[in-house]
């Protein structure tokens, strides 16, 4: 099959280990996709910063415009939302699929991109825009499709559960738990957003969205951060058993005129220590879903990383490019990656 081309834009935490990916994992996800991912380039701002993982110099450009209309598929990881909006639109009117992880794009121009993409008939792909490495788009918007979602609770940005969670555990204060969290590349280059609660409220506008089948403008979603959470606040939780948590909380309610409506919000909750979401560490995040007939489900992983948010981006890119294969696996038969089964009689019992 013809070769895939794939321009990747932004060459932050997530932008260097998606195209490192794609060039040492070639082989596996060809096979994965049945023709080849070929890194068209990477769009950069500054082509001599380091970067981790480090790119040959040769696949960095600064004009993300010739990259974006040479591709096939656009992967759009620069963030904030003037600069995506215009390269995401040219990628999709030029009729290339996109996949991002830009919620703060998705969560202020989402009506605007997914209209464009669905008016060339071109996917737009955002697993990573919410959760990091938990697939938590594709269940809401495909598995639970027939099922009446109720309330969705969630622990949906690494920074401030990392933060609060050092606060309680380690007795770090806010400013040493908040510059390890950057260390660590859990923040957003400029982490207010997420301190206060800015990047919980996009996401929350997406998941809710998805999950009542509706526009959630951000404009609607009130949000409170972290910022007044003091260190006393947490040491008296703890003490009646209940811990602080970062909550995104998105709801079908109906008033007292029984008209159904939408609410989503972001603040700072009390959680009983016993409730599944109390147990959410560090940079990990979760989604906990209560719908009609499922029950409570909830989806746990990895909420912000390179690596981590890379496995979101990579499944999106490899799912949009089985399209472009005729007669490749597409969805409905996987393909073999030839790997044998192991004879049972060789499996030890322990
Ligand atoms: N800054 C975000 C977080 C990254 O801390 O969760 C993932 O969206």
């Amino acid at each position: 099959a013809l070769p895939i081309r794939v321009a990747v834009l932004g060459a932050g935490t997530v932008g260097a280990e998606v195209a490192h990916q794609l060039l040492s994992r070639a082989a596996e996800l060809e096979s994965r996709v049945g023709a080849p991912l070929v890194l068209a380039g990477v769009a950069v701002r500054d082509l001599t910063a380091v970067r981790q993982p480090s790119l040959p110099k040769e696949l960095l450009t600064t004009d993300a415009e010739s990259l974006v209309l040479g591709a096939h598929i656009v992967v759009e990881l620069i963030g904030g939302t003037d600069r995506a909006r215009e390269l995401v639109l040219l990628a999709l009117e030029s009729g290339a699929d996109v996949v991002t992880g830009n919620k703060a794009l998705l969560a202020t121009h989402g009506s605007e991109l997914f209209a464009a993409a669905e008016r060339v008939g071109a996917q737009l792909n955002y697993e990573a825009a919410v959760g990091g490495a938990i697939p938590i788009i594709r269940p809401l918007r495909d598995s639970l499709a027939g099922d009446d979602v109720r309330r969705i609770l969630g622990v949906v940005n690494g920074t401030t559960n990392f933060v609060l969670d050092r606060m309680d555990e380690h007795d770090d204060t806010f400013d040493e738990a908040l510059a390890e969290a950057t260390r660590r590349g859990y923040a957003e280059a400029d982490p207010s957003g997420d301190v206060s609660g800015t990047d919980a409220a996009q996401k929350a506008a997406i998941l809710a969205g998805l999950a009542f089948h509706t526009r959630v403008p951000l404009a609607s979603v009130p949000v409170e951060g972290i910022e007044r959470v003091s260190i006393e606040q947490i040491r008296a939780a703890r003490e009646t058993g209940h811990v602080v948590k970062l909550l995104a909380i998105c709801e079908r309610l109906t008033g007292p005129d029984g008209v159904e409506a939408v609410s989503a919000r972001v603040h700072p909750a009390l959680l009983p220590r016993r409730h599944p979401l109390a147990s959410v560490r560090g940079a990990n995040n979760a989604v906990f879903v209560e719908a009609e007939s499922a029950g409570d489900l909830m989806f746990y992983g990895a909420g912000a990383g390179g690596p981590e948010t890379a496995s979101a981006v990579l499944g999106d890119l490899v799912s949009a490019a089985r399209r472009h294969v005729i007669g490749g696996p597409g969805l409905a038969a996987p393909p073999s990656s030839g790997l044998p089964v192991i004879d049972p009689g060789l499996v030890t019992s322990r």
